[in-house]
This record gives C-alpha cells, structure tokens and sequence, in this order.
C-alpha cells in the first residue's frame, strides 16, 4: 500500500468534484482526486444542459468562462405550453437574470483541461473506494489504482463529489444521517439528435398523452424528452415513434410550428427521484453535489446545485486549512441546504405541474396553475427567480 499524503481528498471528477479541486487549488489548497471511470467516460455522459446565472457568474470568476461566453447561447426565458396554448416567460424582464445553454459535457471538458493545464493528480479508472477515520484528525480514502496497485491518500479533510451511486454518503452512519426521498411514477425518455433546434428558447408541454420537452445542446444539436412510463425499455421506442410522439406533444394546437426530426444520436430513459441527505458534514468529511441530493430534471437544477454546493464548500475549507478559522466549514451544511430544499421543492414542483397523472382533478389543478403562471406577474416572478437561480449563499 503507497500512502500519499494531502490536503483535501476528493472522491469523484465529476462537476462537483473537478471543480472544487480547480476552486481550492486558486487558493493554494492541494487535493487528489480519484473517479471509477475514464476521463473520456466521464466527459462524454450525456446529463444536463441549462446553466443558471450564479454557475455562469462563478465559471466566469474562476476563469472557466472563456468557451461557454464564446460558444454558450444565452437564453432570456422559457415557453411553457399546453393544449392549443404556447406562452414565453421572459426571465430577464423579470428578474435581470438569464440562463445559458451550454452541455454539461462542455463544462465538465473545460474543467477537464484547467485542471490538467495546471497538473491537478487525478486518479482514473480506480476500484474499491473505501473511506476511513473520518472523526479524526486525518481521514484517509484507500482505492486499487488503474493498474492494480493498492493506494491510500491521507487527509486533512475527505470530499464525496461521488454523485448519487457513490459511498460517501453511505459512510455517514445510519445514527447520524436523515434522508428523505420521493420516486414518481414516470420517466424520461431522453434523446440527442444531430439537426437545428425547431425553436429559439426551451419548450416544457403539458399534453394529454404525457409530458415533453424540446431543449438543445447547440444551433445544430436538439435535445428533446418524452414523458414514458417506468421501466420502458428504450427499444420499445423507434427512432419514428419517438419523432411522432413529440411531434404530437409539443406541436398541439401549434399552427404554423413545425417540430423537424434528424437522426437520433443518442437515447436512454431516466427515472425519476427526489432525494436529499442531512447533514452535509460528518467529522472530516463533507459531501457535494448528487452525493448528497438528487432532484428530478424538470427545471434543470441538478448539475446547478451541484456547482452551488462547491461555491459554497471552497471557501469553508480554504478558511479550515489555511486561516485555522472553522466558521463557514461548520456553518456548510445548513447554508447548502437552504438551497437544497428550495430547488428540491421547485423540482417536485414543476415536475408535478407538468406530467399529467391521469387523474382528472389533479389535471384540471395543473393546468389552473399553468394558466395562473402565464397570465400574473406574479406568478411568472416567483417560477423565473427559481429557474434563472437564486443568488449563491441564499
Ligand atoms: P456526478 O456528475 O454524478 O459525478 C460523480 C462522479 O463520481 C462520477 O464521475 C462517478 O463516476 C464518480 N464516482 C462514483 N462512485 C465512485 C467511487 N466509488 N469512487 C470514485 N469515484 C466515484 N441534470 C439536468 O439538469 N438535466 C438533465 O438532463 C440531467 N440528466 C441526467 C442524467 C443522468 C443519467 C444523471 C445521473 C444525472 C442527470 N442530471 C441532469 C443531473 C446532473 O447531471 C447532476 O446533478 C450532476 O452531474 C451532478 O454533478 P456531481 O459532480 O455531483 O455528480
Ligand atoms: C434540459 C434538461 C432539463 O431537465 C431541463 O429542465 C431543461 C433542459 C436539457 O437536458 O437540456
């Protein structure tokens, strides 16, 4: 077994855990980071899209907004939509503040070449992430490397950025950890296809056959979702149903707008959960982003909270291992999950909302609501202040 010793052990090089070390390292705090996967592996998931204004504020500031102020696409609001009806909600008339698309792949190649550019260990392709002491004074993470050869690295604090399959938040123990979890009764149906958005900004549908959404990835890159029922097997889904699907859906009552298909280049159902665990902290070991939370996609929070946690969790450390000041460090997990719960709830909220159930009250409550959001300022404020992303530290 090699030990190596550092500062701050990150599990996982996602978003989360990339960029706490990029975040910690302006800092002069060094870390190690270990991922199960490649670096390729890693880069190429398909997940989330939409940027909030805080995660493109901090990117910005950290020296990471270059590509995405070049190549992202600044969005003003969403359409929301539903039989016969297709409303704009313009976010920067109500709030100042926008959204910008640019892939989660885009973000996580950016952290990918900032932390290599600046010779960040990180340790691919690992097995048996394993934590240990995590109540005293240097906690360690012990992994098989990439060619077979037992590590430890120890610690003065351990990060689980290890996302919703990791064991870091399993390492809490059952005494002290609180969960809370909801599952809905429906999926995503998710695909990527190689043509021209049909549309400027997002659409989110309500329809009677079930929920769907046309986003993008680019000018020449749609990403679009069908409502599906669980367990549907992607194959039950041809390249043509799926087409007609969403033309159905999101072309209701639409005259004059035309949904164009292109081939599919990429498709795969997501369940659907809620899922949050408290608290953020335990000894020397803190978790971030999906490690800690899940929330379902509908408003693109996920990749967003994840960045938000990490805004937060650099600063506390930096303040921990530096200036021997435990303030924020002891303050992380109740400032986090403030945040954590409103988007937890603006999650559910507009999942609810927009996936017809099949029971007819609740349906008629769902479309009340979307009217309610289109016709009031009011209304429109409070869903365009959660979308476009409340201030870091709210
Ligand atoms: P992750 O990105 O999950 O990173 C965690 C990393 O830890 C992974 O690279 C993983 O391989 C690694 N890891 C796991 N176990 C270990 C271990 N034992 N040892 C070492 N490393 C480990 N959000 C949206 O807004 N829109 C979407 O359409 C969307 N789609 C999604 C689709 C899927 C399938 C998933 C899982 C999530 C999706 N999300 C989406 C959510 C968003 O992608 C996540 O919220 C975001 O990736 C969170 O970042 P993270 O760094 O916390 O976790
Ligand atoms: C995307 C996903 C979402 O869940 C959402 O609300 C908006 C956009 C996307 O993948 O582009």
């Amino acid at each position: 077994m090699t030990d190596r010793r550092t500062q701050v052990a990150i599990i996982g090089a996602g978003p989360a855990g990339l960029l706490l070390s990029h975040l910690l390292a302006a800092e002069g705090v060094e870390s190690v980071v270990v991922e199960t996967r490649s670096e390729e592996y890693v880069a190429a998931r398909i997940r989330a899209g939409i940027l909030e204004q805080s995660t493109v504020d901090l990117l910005r500031s950290a020296g990471l907004g270059e590509r995405l102020t070049r190549e992202g696409d600044q969005h003003r609001g969403i359409y929301l939509q539903w039989p016969s009806e297709r409303h704009h909600v313009d976010f920067v008339s109500l709030t100042g503040r926008s959204v910008w698309v640019y892939g989660q792949t885009e973000v996580q190649k950016d952290l990918v070449a900032a932390r290599r550019s600046a010779g960040q260990e990180i340790h691919y392709e690992i097995s048996e992430t394993a934590l240990h002491d995590l109540t005293g004074d240097l906690p360690s993470v012990s992994f098989i490397d990439s060619a077979g050869a037992p590590q430890r690295i120890v610690a003065d604090v351990v990060v689980g950025c290890d996302g919703s399959f990791g064991p870091s938040r399993n390492a809490v123990p059952a005494a002290v950890r609180s969960t809370w979890e909801k599952a809905y009764p429906y999926s995503w149906l998710g695909i990527l296809a190689d043509v021209a958005p049909s549309t400027d900004e997002l659409i989110y549908a309500w329809h009677p056959d079930g929920f769907a959404m046309h986003s993008m990835r680019s000018s020449t890159v749609s990403r679009l979702y069908l409502q599906v029922p669980n367990d549907t097997a992607v194959d039950d889904w041809s390249d043509d149903r799926i087409w007609e699907s969403l033309a159905t859906r999101l072309g209701h009552g639409q005259a004059g707008w035309q949904l164009t298909p292109g081939p599919v280049i990429e498709k795969s159902v997501l369940p659907m959960r809620s899922f949050v665990q408290t608290p953020m902290r335990h000894g020397r070991l803190f978790l971030a982003g999906d490690a800690a939370h899940i929330v379902p996609p509908t408003g693109a929070k996920g990749l967003n909270l994840a960045v938000a946690d990490v805004a937060l969790l650099a600063p506390a450390l930096v303040g921990l291992l530096r200036k021997h000041d435990a303030r924020l460090a002891d303050e992380y997990s109740d400032t986090a999950l403030r945040r954590v719960w409103r988007c937890t709830h603006f999650s559910w909220w507009m999942t609810t909302m927009l996936h017809p159930s099949g029971d007819p009250f609740e349906e008629q409550l769902q479309l009340s609501q979307l009217r309610w959001l289109t016709s009031s300022e009011a209304g429109a404020t409070g869903m365009a202040e959660n979308y476009a992303g409340l201030p870091i530290g709210f």
